[in-house]
C-alpha cells in the first residue's frame, strides 16, 4: 500500500520565490525516506505541501490510496514542521502533549497514557510542568516531536527532527525511529544532513538548489556518489570520504567499525 503519493508539487510564496517546482515523492507504507537537500532547495516546503499545512498551486498528494483530503486523515498523520513553536502554544508542555490526542476525542485515562509513554520514551520528565517558552531549542525541538507522536500515526513527516538535540538525546530520538518504523509506522525525514540520513532512511529524495528532484535512489547509492552530492552543495558523510576507492563503503561509523575488525 502507498502511505504517501505526490505528484507534480509546485508552489510560489507570495513574494514570487517559486520554492517547489515539479516534484513527485511516492512513499510506500513502512518505507523510510529521507527528503535531502542543501538549504533553500525546497525540502521544507514539500513537506508542508505533503502534510497538507499549504496547498500546492498545481499538484496532487494523496494519502493511503484513499483521499486527497489530508484533513480527512488528520488521525493518522502527523507533521513536525521545522518550527518547535507551532506546536508549544500551551502554559505547559504536558498541555501541549495532550492537546493532539484530546483533539481526537480520546479519554482523559488514554490521553494520560499517551503524555506518560512519550514524556517518559523521550525522557521528558522534568520539562513536563514546565512553559514551553522556558526550555531550550532543542528541548523545545523533542517537545514538539512529542506532541507529534502522542497522536500515535501511521505516517510521521519529520523537518530537521534532531537539528540542536544533543548527542545523547539525538541517539534516544534515532532508536525511537527506529521503534516505530519496525512498528510499520511510515517516516519521511526532511534534513540538509548526510551524516544523518542512514539513520533514518532507507530511499533518498535528493533535492537540488532550485526546487527539483536530482535524483532519487537507495541511500547507499546516493550516499555513495560523492560527485552527485558534491553537484547539489552537500559534502558526503565522512565515513564515505574516508572509504571511498577502498572497496565496500560503510554509511555509518558503526558499520566502518564492523569492516575494520573484520580486516
Ligand atoms: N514564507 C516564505 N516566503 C518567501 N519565500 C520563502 C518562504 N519560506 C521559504 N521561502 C523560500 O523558498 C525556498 C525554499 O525554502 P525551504 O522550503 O524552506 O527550503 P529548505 O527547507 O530546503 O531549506 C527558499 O528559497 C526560501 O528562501
Ligand atoms: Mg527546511
Amino acid at each position: 500500500m502507498t502511505a504517501l503519493d505526490a505528484t507534480g508539487l509546485r508552489y510560489s510564496y507570495p513574494d514570487g520565490t517559486l520554492a517547489v517546482d515539479g516534484v513527485d515523492v511516492t512513499v510506500e507504507t513502512g518505507e523510510r525516506v529521507a527528503l535531502l537537500g542543501p538549504n533553500g532547495a525546497g525540502k521544507s516546503t514539500v513537506l508542508q505541501l505533503l502534510g497538507g499545512l499549504i496547498d500546492p498551486d498545481a499538484g496532487t498528494v494523496r494519502y493511503f490510496d484513499e483521499t486527497t483530503d489530508a484533513d480527512a486523515v488528520r488521525d493518522r498523520l502527523s507533521v513536525l514542521t521545522q518550527n518547535p513553536a507551532d506546536y508549544l502554544f500551551n502554559p505547559t508542555v504536558r498541555e501541549d502533549l495532550r492537546y493532539g490526542p484530546a483533539q481526537q476525542d480520546r479519554s482523559e485515562s488514554e490521553v494520560d497514557r499517551r503524555v506518560e509513554r512519550v514524556a517518559d520514551r523521550l525522557d521528558l520528565g522534568e520539562l513536563l510542568s514546565k512553559p514551553p517558552f522556558r526550555l531550550s531549542g532543542g528541548q523545545q525541538r523533542r517537545a514538539a516531536l512529542a506532541s507529534a507522536l502522542t497522536v500515535e500515526p501511521d505516517l510521521l513527516l519529520l523537518d530537521e527532527p534532531v537539528s540542536n538535540v544533543d548527542a545523547a538525546n539525538r541517539a534516544e530520538v534515532l532508536a525511537l525511529f527506529s521503534e516505530l518504523a519496525a512498528d510499520g509506522v511510515t517516516l519521511v525525514t526532511s534534513t540538509p544532513d548526510t551524516e544523518l540520513v542512514a539513520h533514518v532512511a532507507d530511499r533518498v529524495v535528493l533535492f537540488d538548489e532550485t526546487g527539483t528532484v536530482a535524483a532519487r535512489g537507495s541511500t547507499r547509492e546516493i550516499l555513495t556518489d560523492t560527485e552527485l552530492l558534491t553537484d547539489c552543495d552537500l559534502r558526503p558523510p565522512q565515513v564515505v570520504r574516508l572509504f571511498d576507492g577502498r572497496g565496500d563503503i560503510p554509511l555509518t561509523v558503526a558499520e566502518a567499525r564492523r569492516r575494520l575488525d573484520e580486516r
